[in-house]
């Protein structure tokens, strides 16, 4: 089982960093191969609403979303992880989703979409409580996961970490979290 795991906040080693950390030992743990890419690292520009690629099939803009398609497309599970900015994701990550429009195109103008092939787990922190913290990344993430042949499955999501590291004082949640890397590679 092939995992690319997306890490997509802009702090190094932050709370979302961490618990990825912990989701991918679960995915080696269970003999996943994980590839994982640091999105603040990454040059992807903004998406211009060009329509280049409903006419071409892909991105005109050659960046490294090159490397992103070719390792998404290549992998069975897909493994976002992110900070909540302002109730949706950091500017960096919001980027490269955008970039994902040629892979709507396929599925909704072409009726050439993907096969559904493998799981898309969303694992988010944010410094609030409130029920909602999570909505608009969740719409994004299940507006996404069919375009890429993926199904988004249960989310690991926290919510009250704020510091660096403070996802390291809430009881349990390593388990959990190597749990649910567990659970991508083998359940279903
Ligand atoms: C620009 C910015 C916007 C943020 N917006 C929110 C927000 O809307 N709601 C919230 O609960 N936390 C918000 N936070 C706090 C982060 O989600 C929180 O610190 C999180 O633990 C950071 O994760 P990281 O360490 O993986 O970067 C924001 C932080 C920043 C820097």
């Amino acid at each position: 089982m092939k995992v690319l795991a997306l890490e997509g906040s802009p702090r190094r080693g932050g709370n979302s960093s961490i618990l990825l950390d912990w989701v991918l030992e679960g995915v080696e743990e269970k003999g996943g191969q994980v590839t994982r890419l640091y999105v603040r690292d990454l040059e992807i520009s903004p998406c211009t609403g060009c329509d280049g690629c409903q006419v071409a099939g892909e991105c005109v803009v050659r960046d490294d979303m090159d490397r992103v398609m070719t390792l998404l497309l290549d992998s069975d599970h897909l493994v976002v992880a992110t900070p909540v900015y302002f109730y949706h994701l950091p500017a960096q990550l919001k980027a490269l989703v955008d970039r994902f429009q040629p892979l709507w195109g396929r599925r909704v103008l072409l009726k050439k979409g993907l096969p559904e092939r493998g799981k898309l787990l969303l694992v988010g922190v944010g410094a609030t409580r409130g029920e909602r913290l999570f909505d608009g990344v969740l719409l994004t993430m299940k507006c996404v996961a069919p375009f890429l042949g993926l199904v988004l499955v249960d989310p690991l999501l926290v919510r009250g970490v704020d510091a660096v590291g403070a996802v390291r004082d809430v009881r349990g949640l390593k388990g959990i979290a190597i749990k649910k890397g567990m659970e991508l590679v083998t359940r279903g």
